[in-house]
């Protein structure tokens, strides 16, 4: 039985009737229906890319009641037989192919949505494409290395309809969403956050080798873009392919500044350089970003990413005028409030949006005595977050990917392609400030696409070679 409701009631009630919905549809405006299939519907799906992020991707996935992965597609022989050989152990019978066109070609009825986990510079076009052939895409962050490519998905989406996802998988995590959604901004527990801090860092590591056996012959490296085999395994380093370890991880965390304050930046001030190893993209980076508020005000984010100390790892810290917080992916990195000396924070345990500090919270002396260092240690112990992630990081961001797919519905998505651009906008900005080592000034309009701009798949693949 079909059913027609209002969007705006449906959407109040999705979280209500999150369950087994019969199909009906829902008015998407006033000319145009979506039809609605139940939430635990079959979705069978094609993955472009099985390398670290694919495998972990689709690990992901396949916990997902209903959901069926069934075609591979990647460039190279050996990440195919492994995706072959661990899907089965899955329970998943996979068909593999080398070119996603083929997969789209001989799927097409096999596959209902895609997973796009390439490197940066293919994603636009492996997403149009799948777009213009009627699949709804999850890809992977950051949308591209290079801006008119990510503006092409973003049209091609609008275009098509259908959902696209980008995997700033932090947008669906209930930590980061009760953190960001409750506390700070609902409850406005740490009044105005005047200032974020955010970092990345890692040890030194060496570029990616592998045995000459499972190389990737240079013809077939070359046919689909890649110089040589040392360029292709250690993508991210390279201006063609990626955007080097500023975008690689600051996209993630940059993205978390958008959602806390609300807005856009007005500018970037960054410097770093290619200090250490020698390669081409910047081996650290410190970058200051400059929010201007609804209200008007003025807040400042630090963000660094270094390559060559892993001291402290990655988090991200939030800092109001009454307390900071503490968010890592990694909870124990980082998952706590403290509270600023006079401000009592028992009402918000009561209501349930932080829990009691494991140890009494001790607020910080202004005083350098030494003596004073484990009260200290103790304030920073802080308040957690009463909420965890109990699944794999990706999942409740796929899940809610295909929620949207299940209901054809793209604005249910967490982080629309709409959305990850206006971060992307600023990531891909910080290496601009590098290189020119000037401040870049932001536009409000440059974090939205022109409404009446129009796709067009050949700017998705820009000046790289077309596949074969
Ligand atoms: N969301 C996250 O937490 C997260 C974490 C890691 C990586 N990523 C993203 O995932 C993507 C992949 O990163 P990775 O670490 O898995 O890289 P990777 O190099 O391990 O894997 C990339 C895979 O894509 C394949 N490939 C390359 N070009 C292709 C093409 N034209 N067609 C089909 N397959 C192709 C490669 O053979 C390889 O198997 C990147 O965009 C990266 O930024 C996201």
């Amino acid at each position: 039985m079909n059913t027609t409701v209002n969007r705006r009631s449906f959407l109040k009630t999705t979280a209500a009737t999150a369950a087994i919905l019969p199909t009906f549809n829902i008015l998407a405006n006033d000319d145009k229906a979506i039809t609605i299939g139940p939430d635990d519907a079959q979705v069978n799906v094609g993955v472009i890319g099985y390398g670290a992020e694919g495998e972990i991707l689709t690990d992901a996935t396949v916990k997902i009641p209903g959901i069926r992965i069934k075609a591979v597609c990647d460039i190279w022989p050996y990440r195919r037989k492994m995706a072959k050989g661990r899907l089965k152990s899955l329970g998943h019978d996979v068909n593999v192919y080398e070119d996603y066109r083929e997969m789209l070609d001989k799927e097409d009825k096999n596959i209902d949505a895609v997973i796009i986990a390439t490197p940066d510079w293919m994603h636009a076009e492996h997403a149009c494409y799948c777009l213009r052939h009627g699949k709804p895409v999850y890809c992977e962050k950051e949308m591209s290395n290079q801006l008119v490519r990510a503006r092409e998905m973003v049209l091609a989406a609008r275009e098509t309809g259908l959902p696209l996802q980008i995997g700033h998988q932090r947008r669906s995590n209930p930590r980061y969403m009760h953190a960001i959604n409750n506390v700070m901004r609902g409850n406005n527990v740490l009044g105005r956050i005047t200032h974020a801090y955010a970092q990345w860092n890692r040890s030194v590591a060496p570029f990616i080798t592998v045995k000459p056996k499972i190389h990737i012959p240079i013809e077939t490296l070359q046919k689909y873009g890649y110089e040589n085999m040392e360029q292709f395994l250690n993508w991210r380093w390279f201006a063609k392919y990626g955007g080097g370890p500023m975008v690689d991880l600051g996209s993630h965390q940059i993205d978390l500044f958008f959602w806390v304050w609300d807005c856009a930046p007005v500018s970037v001030t960054a410097i770093g350089g290619n200090d250490y190893y020698n390669r081409q993209m910047n081996d650290n980076v410190m970058a200051i970003y400059e929010f201007k508020t609804k209200e008007g005000v003025i807040n400042r984010a630090f963000y660094q990413v270094l390559t060559t100390s892993s001291r402290g790892g990655f988090y991200e810290q939030f800092m109001g005028e009454n307390g900071y917080l503490t968010l890592s992916e990694i909870a124990a990195r980082g998952n706590t409030a403290a509270p600023e000396p006079g401000n009592d924070w028992n009402k918000f345990v009561k209501m349930g949006i932080l829990n009691e500090a494991k140890a009494p919270v001790a607020m910080q002396e202004r005083s350098s005595n030494v003596a004073l260092d484990s009260r200290v240690t103790k304030a920073a112990a802080g308040m957690p977050l009463p909420v965890d992630l109990l699944k794999p990081a990706h999942m409740p961001h796929l899940e809610n990917f295909f929620l949207a797919v299940r209901r054809k519905n793209p604005k249910l998505l967490n982080c629309d392609a709409e959305l990850a651009y206006e971060s992307a906008v600023a990531v891909l900005a910080a290496n601009r400030s590098v290189a020119s080592r000037q401040t870049v000034y932001f536009k409000p309009e440059e974090f939205k696409v022109p409404a009446d701009a129009k796709h067009d798949p050949a700017k998705a693949a820009g000046e790289q070679p077309k596949q074969a």
